[in-house]
């Protein structure tokens, strides 16, 4: 069984399709997510709904992070800014793994659901098992009232406004910019310094001007598409924080475009995969500007020996690669929310250049509320 949206409800705005509508969307939808929450005064954010005072949140010994599809990538940004800021060890993994292998139900660990819809029916089992076992549970929902939002001791909301198309874009910037509030939360209650409190605050006050700014380069991002739709497969790198936003990048590629792609740790290139590099194979490597800079560019130059072709999202224009998309750069933090925009175009623009269905790909549905 699966949640159809009614989709003529919405107004599409003047674009051609809702997924080109919520990517569009996302400067305001950040700026949602961010308002009336953050406070100077102690360079923290208030979440109203968390239900976690501060004794509490100081006894927290682990993170556990649990969702599917796109949000399990947007947790495992989560994880690495919860890790991050408030120092606490933090993973996450798909809601539906975590269930059937009888995982332990640690009392001193803080679980978080993560679900665009609120009803995904692996994360709601995951949720309900855990609950029964004693352990408490915070959900990071975008839809209010839904079965996951009930179900949890407390949460964040995501503010991202409804999302129609079946892949998800601005709910997965929103949910990451959600988990850098809460990680900024904790980590004010711990041992993050005021300095640091600050840093992250401007941080993400910067969000929605980049993005803009990100969103207005779209023609080049086009034919950039261009170049690369006749690829059969694509290889996806990143590193520490950039892999993540490599998975969620081939995730949404293989979604709407059908274009084989997977996503791989740059360091793990060597171990098999770069076997596969020659010029049919294109390589989208994510490479910030921070302090695995030299690292990645070592990467690139792996792929660039075996003839592969490389499109880099990258702070600076980067000369192993064939062509450089060029984000603005924030806090090391908070970089990973930004250099995922540019590759939801890319996605957008390589399905549509192949024809696709975009807002309701083949086989896939919207919210998966079966096992
Ligand atoms: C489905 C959708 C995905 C989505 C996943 C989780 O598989 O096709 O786009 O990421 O469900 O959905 P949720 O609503 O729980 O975030």
């Amino acid at each position: 069984e699966t949640v159809e949206w009614e989709a003529a409800s919405y107004d599409m705005g003047g674009h051609d399709t809702y997924m080109h509508k919520e990517i569009s969307e996302q400067a305001d939808a950040v700026d949602r997510v961010l308002r009336g929450r953050i406070d100077e005064k102690f360079s923290t954010v208030h979440l109203g709904g968390l239900n976690l005072d501060a004794r509490e949140a100081r006894g927290i010994r682990r993170v556990k992070i649990l969702g599917c599809g796109t949000s399990y990538h947007a947790g495992m940004i989560g994880a690495s800014l919860i890790e991050g800021l408030a120092r606490i060890p933090a993973d996450a993994e798909p809601a539906s793994e975590f269930r059937y292998r009888n995982p332990v139900v640690d009392p001193d660990t803080l679980y978080i659901a993560v679900s665009q819809s609120g009803e995904t029916y692996d994360v709601l089992a995951a949720v309900q098992e855990l609950k029964r076992k004693g352990a408490r549970v915070l959900g990071v929902v975008n839809v209010v009232g839904s079965a996951i939002a009930r179900e949890a001791d407390g949460g964040v909301y995501v503010h991202a406004g409804p999302e129609v198309c079946v892949v998800s874009t601005k709910c997965f910037t929103n949910t990451v910019v959600a988990f850098a509030l809460l990680a900024l939360h904790l980590g004010r209650i711990r041992d993050l310094s005021v300095a640091d409190g600050k840093r992250i605050i401007e941080g993400l006050r910067k969000l929605p001007e980049q993005i803009q700014e990100i969103l207005e380069g779209e023609e080049d991002i086009k034919k950039l598409a261009a170049e690369y739709a006749d690829a059969k497969s694509m290889m996806f790198i990143g590193r520490v924080r950039g892999y993540p936003v490599a998975l969620e990048a081939s995730l949404k590629l293989k979604e709407i475009s059908y274009i084989h792609a997977e996503a791989y740790p740059a360091s793990e290139l060597k171990h098999g995969p770069l076997a596969l590099i020659e010029p049919a194979m294109p390589t989208v490597a994510i490479v910030p500007s921070d302090g695995l800079l030299e690292k990645n560019r070592a990467a690139m130059e792996e792929i660039k020996a075996r003839s592969g072709r490389i499109l880099a999202v990258a702070h600076q224009a980067q000369e192993k690669a064939d062509h450089t998309i060029i984000v603005p750069k924030n806090e090391d933090e908070l970089d990973p929310i930004l250099m995922g925009i540019p590759l939801q175009l890319l996605a957008y623009h390589t399905a549509l250049a192949l024809g696709r269905d975009i807002d309701k790909p083949r086989n896939l549905a919207k919210s998966v509320t079966v096992e």
